[in-house]
């Protein structure tokens, strides 16, 4: 064990991990990792206690956690995350998209779970002494990343729901990861859930909030059921406005060539605002393509993909990157986007964006950080 440079005041205590993978035996791995599958070496925990705040950091060899059963995130799901990648560049050097923007969004989330902000140097120093001793992992093949997964739990012991936790576990984790959708870049079905809805107002669709995940299986399970990849969420007052496709946000191309223009489901506090969106609403007016951030409803998705006034669909994320829809389904039929293939607009957008984050492209809105 030895120390490390302080930040935010705090030391991180450095425990290598004895079983660290062999080159051989990462390569193997590193070969068809899938997505969150398969794990590096180590992990970052930070503890927090009210009144002392942020205290024992660690990176410490990747391994199960031990948590009385009374530990209140496995009851009252005080439990939010992150996910960025990080991506080796062909220098070789390992750099990260808009880290500080996932930062800030789990202090966004942490306030509204009632739970207490990780300042962001100690957010950065977690990603930067895990990539310093598990960099090795970062894949250097195109599509390949290592996905970051930031985390914070609640882990007062007891049963007791009348106040948040006092006490709270930071953790990063990270994973080779592949394409998302096995087979690359191929248009996805997209059934619009009317049976359940992801969130309401007021309610917790804004947050990296775990609940709003276990929430989605069912109807997650349901697309599934009616042979769709992806359920897309409707808004819960009405059924009718499009708000978001599972752990993605969406996007309408409307024209072709030099008419075509997008748009996107406006931040209404049901939706997570998505970094990606966040990032495309700068990069594509820069590629001549106008955005608005305007509602859509269902019926108006349906006519406008009908008559050919919107060509393309496509959804965006961390994990999926730039992801084409190519049919829609519902209990009240079905439509088909364009010619069910993936769109000119849709594959512009995905390679100037990859090409940024993969460094093809020159960082000409400062959107990397290296590590
Ligand atoms: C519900 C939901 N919407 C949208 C996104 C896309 O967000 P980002 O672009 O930050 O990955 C995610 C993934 O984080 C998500 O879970």
């Amino acid at each position: 064990m030895n120390n490390d440079a302080t930040t935010s005041g705090l030391t991180f205590d450095i425990q290598l991990s004895h079983h660290r993978k062999t080159p051989e035996e990462r390569a193997q791995l590193l070969e068809n990792p899938g997505f969150g599958q398969v794990f590096t070496d180590h992990m970052v925990t930070i503890r927090y206690t009210e009144g002392q705040g942020w205290h024992d950091a660690k990176l410490e060899p990747y391994g199960p956690l031990t948590l009385d059963p009374a530990t209140s995130a496995l009851h009252y799901a005080q439990e939010i995350f992150e996910g960025l990648k990080a991506y080796r560049h062909s220098d070789g050097s390992l750099v990260s998209f808009r880290p500080e923007a996932n930062a800030a969004r789990l202090n966004r989330s942490a306030e509204r779970m009632a739970m207490p902000a990780l300042p962001e140097d100690l957010f950065m120093r977690s990603i930067e002494l895990l990539l310093e001793h598990d960099g090795a992992w970062v894949p250097d093949k195109d599509d390949f990343s290592l996905y970051l997964r930031p985390f914070m739990i609640s882990t007062d012991v007891g049963l007791g729901v009348n106040h948040p936790s006092r006490t709270y576990l930071y953790l990063l984790i990270a994973s080779p990861v592949g394409s998302y959708f096995s087979g690359g870049v191929k248009p996805v079905t997209v059934w619009l859930s009317k049976d359940y809805t992801r969130a309401a107002p007021g309610g917790t669709g804004a947050a990296k909030f775990a609940g709003n995940y276990a929430a989605s299986f069912l109807a997650q399970s349901q697309a599934v059921e009616q042979g769709c990849d992806q359920v897309v969420w409707l808004d819960a007052r009405e059924h009718r406005w499009v708000e978001e496709m599972g752990g993605m946000n969406l996007w309408f191309v409307f024209g072709s060539g030099e008419n075509a223009k997008l748009r996107t489901p406006p931040l209404t506090g049901t939706l997570l605002p998505g970094i990606t969106r966040d990032a495309l609403l700068t990069l594509a007016p820069d590629l001549g393509l106008p955005v608005e951030e305007e509602p859509l409803s269902v019926e108006e998705w349906r006519r406008a993909a009908e008559s050919g006034e919107m060509t393309e669909v496509f959804a965006c994320g961390t994990a999926a990157v730039v992801t084409p829809v190519g049919h829609v389904k519902s209990d009240d039929g079905a439509f088909t986007i364009g010619d069910g293939e993936p769109g000119p607009v849709t594959m512009r957008v995905r390679e100037e964006l990859v090409g940024l984050q993969t460094g093809k492209r020159a960082d000409k809105y400062g959107w990397l950080t290296s590590f």
